[in-house]
């Protein structure tokens, strides 16, 4: 493998309630990483719907620095062919943020029908960091399930349930916590929120 590539970061969204969350985890990558994004229709949907903004690939400049903006590549959930398809294409990990339960559920079963879960289902076969930020509730035992199976195969289940104990003063606040505690995941350094007891 050669050292010289980008540090490359895949970026999942897929249908959970959560946007938010993925778009401050984004807007908080630092600039020279290359981020291969997906979003899948549902989410796409959500999206507008959470944020009043439209992600697509005309928007990229309104919604992130220019810099950034230019380090993001978006690919159609169906295309097959993009690069993160394959495991021989290397990346420093992938984030599905949120991950709705189905797309969670294509994860923990290998059933990688989209672009989506194929990106992830190659970084766990590579075995290379991936990180689920699951949201629904309450959760069924297919849930939990599918959870377990996925952590099992490597996954790190990080739900997106914030903190309260950094006292929270603001909705944005609790965005960060989540979006922190993302990129803290994947060593990612953050300004976003510092852990308990650190300054
Ligand atoms: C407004 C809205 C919010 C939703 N929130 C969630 C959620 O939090 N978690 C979840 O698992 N599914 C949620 N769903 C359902 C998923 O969007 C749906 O199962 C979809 O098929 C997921 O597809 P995807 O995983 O390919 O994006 C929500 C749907 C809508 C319309």
């Amino acid at each position: 493998m050669k050292n010289n590539r980008p540090k490359r970061l895949i970026v999942g969204i897929s249908g959970a309630s959560g946007m938010p969350y993925a778009l401050r985890f984004l807007q908080s990558i630092p600039v020279d990483y290359e981020i291969h994004l997906i979003v899948s229709s549902a989410a796409e949907k959500i999206f507008k719907s959470e944020t009043g903004k439209v992600l697509d690939k005309k928007s990229l400049p309104a919604l992130f620095f220019k810099t950034q903006a230019a380090n993001i590549k978006l690919f159609s959930n169906d295309d097959h062919f993009a690069p993160v398809a394959s495991g021989s294409f290397h990346t420093d990990g992938m984030v599905i943020i949120p991950c709705s339960m189905k797309t969670l559920s294509g994860v923990a079963n290998g059933y990688a029908q989209s672009l989506l879960e194929r990106a992830a289902d190659v970084t766990l076969k590579e075995r290379r960091k991936l990180i689920l930020v699951v949201r629904e509730t309450p959760l069924n035992t297919i849930h939990l399930k599918n959870m377990l199976q996925a952590a099992e195969s490597g996954a790190v289940i990080l739900p997106a349930s914030p903190g309260f104990y950094a006292n929270p003063e603001s909705l944005d606040d609790i965005i960060d916590f989540i979006a922190a505690r993302t990129l803290d995941a994947l060593h990612i350094p953050q300004t976003l929120f510092h852990g308990w007891k650190e300054v």
